[in-house]
């Protein structure tokens, strides 16, 4: 049921702090900031590499992993859409995880994956929304999403209930191999348990978006940049626009702009920058200020201490609160999926069943 909600999508958008504190609560001791995972059948501190394979909305969950692993853990990790990934026959290492992420457990080339990995002798853990499908039967561990049912074809509480579980994975993988110590385990698990207020902070961007979504109802094409954590939200940024609105858009890494997206720059294009006040914050801005010199028509989305620092002028700017760098891309989820909503509202479509979209992809 819908509730007070026009649809599926904008209740499973704001339920997103619920569901999130659900799955939080799962994995992690609130009271003495530890993570707390379920037993895994390998141990981190052995583990050589990760290899995760998924699609779409998926896929991007993984990838802002990958940077979490990598960080946190000091653990290498390869990433690649699913589809790739079963046929590209890539050798994988003797003592290797093989991570799989799916809202619906059922998705044709993510299992295919999970099996590849499996022939391969690897370690195989799957991160699954639905935890009757074939996927979390056949994986050895299943760390479930507890994001309840999503029936809105684009993704979003499915999204950052995988981001919060793996989070907490890459916590729990940090600590096993020394990466972290006590203190900053702490610090990391203090900075999720936030996420679901911030997350209501986010929400609460609403009305300031759906005003911003009538120009971009107008336009052909929009074009979003970030860096770090932050390209992974482009891209899905760019996806849940294309998928509700049919608007052609594109996610690019900020640092990949004058490689050739620069071209497009005009004074019609909107180009949302997403640019959380972090380590990467001043490349991002310099990313910006080549989109301003060209005459482009400038989206930021920051935060208290970015919003200060940014010096340009921006069509509009949506200021999150400050917060933990590893929560960022859980948040900054909500005020992209928003302006895809609003923006696929305006515009008339079937904003929970869009065109040529199915839920579920089980076949390749
Ligand atoms: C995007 C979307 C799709 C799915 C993808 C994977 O909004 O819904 O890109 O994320 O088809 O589906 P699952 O997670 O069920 O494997």
């Amino acid at each position: 049921e819908k509730g007070n909600f026009r649809h599926f999508m904008a209740k499973e958008m704001h339920e997103q702090p619920e569901v999130v504190a659900h799955t939080l609560a799962h994995y992690l001791d609130m009271a003495n900031e530890t993570v707390q995972l379920p037993e895994l059948p390998f141990d981190f501190a052995r583990l050589e590499r990760v290899s995760i394979a998924a699609c779409g909305t998926a896929y991007y969950a993984g990838l802002v992993a990958k940077y979490w692993f990598e960080r946190f853990a000091r653990l290498p990790v390869e990433i690649d859409v699913a589809s790739e990934f079963r046929y590209r026959e890539a050798p994988l290492p003797a003592n290797g995880l093989s991570i799989v992420i799916s809202q619906s457990g059922e998705t044709a080339d993510t299992l295919a994956s999970l099996r590849y990995a499996r022939q391969e002798g690897q370690h195989l853990l799957a991160v699954v929304n639905v935890p009757t499908s074939t996927i979390a039967r056949e994986a050895d561990v299943v760390l479930p999403t507890l994001a309840g049912p999503e029936i809105g074809v684009a993704s979003t509480k499915a999204f950052t209930c995988q981001l919060a579980t793996l989070a907490a994975l890459a916590v729990a993988a940090g600590r096993a191999r020394g990466a972290l110590s006590t203190e900053e385990e702490r610090s990391l698990v203090h900075a999720l348990v936030e996420v679901p207020r911030l997350m209501n902070e986010a929400l609460s961007l609403g009305g300031d978006i759906e005003h911003l979504a009538r120009s971009f109802a107008k336009t052909q094409d929009v074009l979003y940049l970030g860096r770090g954590t932050s390209f992974p939200l482009a891209l899905e940024g760019a996806l849940k626009l294309k998928e509700i609105s049919y608007i052609h858009a594109e996610g690019y890494a900020a640092g990949e702009l004058k490689h050739g997206p620069i071209a497009l720059i005009d004074e019609k294009m909107p180009v949302v920058v997403i640019a959380p006040h972090d380590a990467v914050f001043e490349k991002t801005m310099s990313n910006m200020q080549e989109v301003a010199a060209r005459g482009g028509r400038i989206i930021l989305l920051t935060d208290t201490s970015g919003a200060q620092k940014a010096s340009l002028e921006t069509e509009a700017t949506l200021v999150l609160p400050d917060m933990h760098p590893l929560v960022a891309p859980l948040v900054y989820a909500i005020p992209i999926q928003l302006l895809a909503y609003h923006t696929a509202v305006v515009m008339g479509t079937d904003v929970d069943q869009p065109r040529n979209l199915a839920k579920s992809v089980t076949v390749e």
